[in-house]
């Protein structure tokens, strides 16, 4: 495949003030960038150095006040809520530090929730069995709500969850913060093996410099802008 010439996201002088309590904070300042297909990208930087900010642009969960955001060549910044809507549904899975997942439900009930929004239809038992088995998830944990799965296993749900409706990008904030190291290894090692046998491009915000390694680049960011990329 000719990577160079197939960005999934390509961002172009991207800046984001927040405004809170009469100040500005500029978050992001004037930051590009792309990332090809089947990429993993680590983010890195200091605590409040503008990485959440800048996942959630190219997630397209908030615009910035200047630039622009393509996904697979389309502009983004232009676009309605309903569109907006419609492109993180189709093209893209988040997953979080803190799992995110709904208590009140199963994990299989957690994984079938953003395929029933997209298809309308309750029969998608089959897809959520698949893409749990994918996450390697113990098929008799299908019916634990999340209180009762540990972290790791939630995560899985939560990756799974991030996968049901086949998005092209992931996109991760601290995915293993609140893992231990050996259960962060393992969803490391799961997300590695997206990008490498599913052509998955996943881009994750961590602090840890030893979860690097799983990373094809690495992008630094300090004060709101990128100081490196390696
Ligand atoms: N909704 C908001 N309103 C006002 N300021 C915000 C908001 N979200 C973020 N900020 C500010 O923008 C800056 C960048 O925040 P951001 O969350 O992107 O940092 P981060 O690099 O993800 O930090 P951390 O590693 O602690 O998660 C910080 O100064 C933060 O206080
Ligand atoms: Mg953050």
């Amino acid at each position: 495949m000719s990577d160079s010439a197939d960005p999934v996201i390509v961002f172009r002088n991207i800046t984001k003030v927040y405004h809170l309590l009469g100040e500005n904070v500029t978050a992001l300042l004037d930051v590009s960038g792309s990332v090809r297909r089947g990429e993993f990208i680590a983010i890195m930087g200091p605590s409040g150095s503008g990485k959440s900010t800048l996942l959630n642009m190219l997630g397209c969960l908030d615009v910035p006040d200047s630039g622009e955001i393509l996904i697979n060549g389309i502009e983004t910044t232009n676009m309605s809520d309903d569109e907006l809507t419609k492109l993180r549904r189709d093209h893209i899975g988040f997953i979080f530090q803190q799992f995110n997942l709904i208590p009140l439900l199963t994990a299989r009930e957690n994984v079938e929730y953003p395929l029933l929004l997209k298809t309308g239809s309750a029969d998608c038992d089959d897809r959520c069995l698949d893409v749990l088995r994918s996450v390697a998830l113990e098929s008799h944990l299908d019916h634990h709500r999340p209180n009762e799965l540990s972290g790791g296993q939630q995560q899985r749900v939560a990756i799974a969850r991030a996968l049901v409706n086949d998005p092209e990008i992931l996109l991760c904030d601290e995915p293993t913060g609140n893992l231990d190291s050996k259960t962060g290894n393992a969803i490391m090692e799961l997300l590695s093996r997206l990008c490498t046998h599913q052509n998955k491009t996943v881009i994750m915000v961590t602090h840890d410099p030893s979860l690097a390694v799983y990373a094809n680049r690495t992008i630094h960011i300090v004060d709101g802008r990128i100081s490196g990329v390696a």
